[in-house]
This record gives structure tokens, C-alpha cells and sequence, in this order.
């Protein structure tokens, strides 16, 4: 198993080689790949959410290769998404995205003065994003001022790290006033997650859920359930709150529970049977999730799971030709709009599959700490 996992990475690697290039030469930040390209993202220009995770994939393959290459390529997309700062109309919660495996990445791994700057300017931007009623506001609409997603919980990792690099507790505050929030009012009694909770911005009180980027309102959205399982674990890892860690494990089992035969990952496990919506984003970032989770418990049941996944992903989901230019397939944005991709190749299904195999091999840097 463990030479199929590194004959995956490297051959992975090979390819982002290749494809890298054509990026570099585009001037672009990597969104998907169409028709052999890689295309930049359909809303919001580079201060759409996703920019970072281009960026930390070129980390992850310089820390596996050493090659000066994937750094450089890392840099100069960093620096494109550090000019967003300026215009910071798009930005939002995903300041926590896209920063911390940018800018914070090469803080972390080169221990670049700027790049740690940068990395504490966009803690402060997701601070600034704080009501004091209980929650991180999610988007800038008028209608959202009450909007919380649970994708933020990935994104209170920036605020823990500031915390830790200034030794000022604010920002640490305001991630555990988020995750407390969180953890009452997103948390079901199943262990499933809701996407999108609204809160009346004035007092804080629960308003009503929306259904958000899955089938339907009450169901389970799948990339929304790993986002929950992450980021509740990296909670945990960040605030050491046993509370968090229960969250995981809850949402944990729920997810295990809902693994495909093949090991690939329904894009809502509520959908209808007719017709097939996979989104295989959702089970490489649970699987990463899952190997957190093993670190921490020491409970190998959680590597058998994420490797389910991921041996499933390697099986049926990897593309080794030309005509896309990343590797896993069967990406699926949100399952009723398929503006941002359906069954396609998507940056951050490529980002959290290498990061899957990283940790899988022992080889992780864990940028999101
Ligand atoms: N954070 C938005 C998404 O997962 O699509």
C-alpha cells in the first residue's frame, strides 16, 4: 500500500510539473481544468475563495520534492493573492483559505518575514468579519449580514495562529466564540452539519438554516459535513477543547457511515437515487480530516476509513492523461448550480487528495496550523 501511495504522489507531482508550467506562462491562478487547460476561477477574479489552494499544492510538492520549482510557482501565485488586500472588496471568511496556504505556508516552511505580515493582515481582515452577537459573517451581500456557513470552521485556524505568532489572545477569542456557535447551533443530533445558518445580526438568535450548495434544506450537503469534520478536529488541535473533539468524532461517524461501496463520495448523502452527483472533494478533505482525527485518538479505525476513501479515489478517480490538466475527477462544486463545476477536475479536490497522500506517507506539513 505504502508504495502505491508514493507511486501516486510521484506520478501526481509529474504532472502538476507539467501543468504548472502552462499556469506560470498563463500568468493565472489555477481553478480547473477544461479541454487540457487550466482556467481561472468563473466569479470574482483572483479574490475568489479557492485561489489559495493552488498555491498549497505547490507547497505541499516543494516539501515532497524539494523542487525549487513548485516554490517559485507558490510565491508568485502568493503574491497575486496578496494584491487582492488592496482591492478587498470579494474578500470574506475565506481569508482563512486562502492565506493560510499561501502567505502562511511560506511563513510556515521558509520562514519568510513578509509572508508572515501578509498572513497576520488577513487574520485581522476574518477578526474584522466577528459580531460580537456569536459568529463570523460569512459573505459581504446586505441580505447576509447574519450568515454563517460551517465552511468557516477551516478558516478559525488563521485566527489561532495569529494568536500564537503575536501572543495577543483577541484572535483566539473570536475563533472560540465562532466554533461555541458552531458547535450549538450547526451540530444535529445525528452528526450530520448544516451549510448556512442565518442569525439576526443585532442579537445573535438563531433566525433560520438555508439549504446552501446541497440538495435540499435539512439535508446533508457532503463537502459541508467534511468541512465540519476538519475543521472541528483542527479546532481541537488548535484549542485543545474536548467539546470540539466530540464534534469531530460525531461528525466523524456520520461520514464513515456514508462511504460508498467504492469508496468514492455522494455529493449529498440525502440526494435521490436516480441520478448519480458524486463530489470527490468531499471525501479527500474528510480523509485528511480522518487522519487528523487517527493522530489524535490514536484510533486506527479512522486511517481504515480515509484510506477507503482515498484507495477509492486512486481506483476510479485519477486521470494520468493530457486532457485534464490536474489528476482527481468527479468534482462537483454544488449540487444544484453547476456554474463552478460538475464531475470536473477542480483545484481544491487536487489540493486535499495530495494533502490526503502527504499525510498518509508521513510527510504533511500541516499548513492549516
Ligand atoms: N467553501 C465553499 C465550498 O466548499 O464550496
Amino acid at each position: 500500500m505504502e508504495n502505491q501511495l508514493e507511486e501516486t504522489l510521484q506520478k501526481a507531482m509529474e504532472k502538476y510539473r507539467r501543468t504548472a508550467e502552462m499556469a506560470a506562462r498563463d500568468g493565472i491562478i489555477p481553478y480547473k481544468s477544461e479541454h487540457g487547460k487550466w482556467i481561472t476561477s468563473p466569479y470574482d477574479g483572483n479574490s475568489w475563495w479557492t485561489g489559495g489552494f493552488w498555491s498549497g499544492l505547490m507547497w505541499l510538492l516543494y516539501t515532497y520534492s524539494q523542487d525549487e520549482f513548485f516554490r517559485d510557482e507558490a510565491v508568485r501565485v502568493g503574491e497575486l493573492l496578496t494584491a487582492e488586500f488592496r482591492s478587498f472588496r470579494y474578500l470574506n471568511h475565506d481569508v482563512g483559505f486562502m492565506y493560510l496556504l499561501s502567505c502562511g505556508a511560506a511563513n510556515k516552511l521558509t520562514g519568510a518575514e513578509q509572508a508572515g505580515q501578509d498572513t497576520l493582515h488577513a487574520a485581522h481582515l476574518l477578526m474584522g468579519r466577528l459580531n460580537p452577537v456569536g459568529f463570523i459573517r460569512a459573505w459581504n451581500g446586505d441580505s447576509q449580514k447574519g450568515f454563517a456557513i460551517i465552511d468557516c470552521m477551516m478558516n478559525l485556524s488563521l485566527l489561532f495562529r495569529a494568536s500564537r505568532m503575536t501572543g495577543d489572545p483577541r484572535f483566539e477569542k473570536a475563533a472560540r466564540i465562532h466554533a461555541d456557535t458552531a458547535l450549538r447551533e450547526f451540530l444535529r443530533p445525528d452528526g450530520s452539519v448544516s451549510h448556512i445558518i442565518e442569525f439576526d445580526p443585532e442579537t445573535g438568535k438563531r433566525v433560520r438554516e438555508h439549504p446552501g450548495q446541497g440538495y435540499c434544506l435539512g439535508s446533508q450537503w457532503s463537502r459541508g459535513q467534511a468541512w465540519g469534520l476538519y475543521g472541528f478536529t483542527l479546532a481541537y488541535h488548535n484549542a485543545e477543547d474536548e467539546r470540539y473533539l466530540d464534534a469531530a468524532r460525531k461528525i466523524a461517524a456520520n461520514f464513515i457511515s456514508h462511504i460508498r461501496p467504492d469508496g468514492l463520495t455522494d455529493c449529498d448523502f440525502c440526494q435521490p437515487t436516480d441520478e448519480e452527483r458524486i463530489d470527490n472533494i468531499a471525501g479527500a478533505i474528510a480523509a485528511c480530516g480522518l487522519l487528523e482525527l487517527e493522530t489524535i485518538t490514536q484510533d486506527a479505525g479512522y486511517r481504515g476509513a480515509a484510506l477507503r476513501l482515498v484507495d477509492g479515489l486512486i481506483a476510479h478517480c485519477c486521470d494520468w492523461t493530457d486532457e485534464r490538466c490536474g489528476v482527481l475527477t468527479h468534482c462537483t462544486a454544488s449540487y444544484h448550480d453547476d456554474g463552478a463545476g460538475r464531475h470536473t477536475n477542480i483545484v481544491y479536490g487536487d489540493y486535499f487528495f495530495v494533502e490526503a497522500l502527504m499525510k498518509l506517507i508521513g510527510k504533511d506539513p500541516m499548513l492549516w496550523l
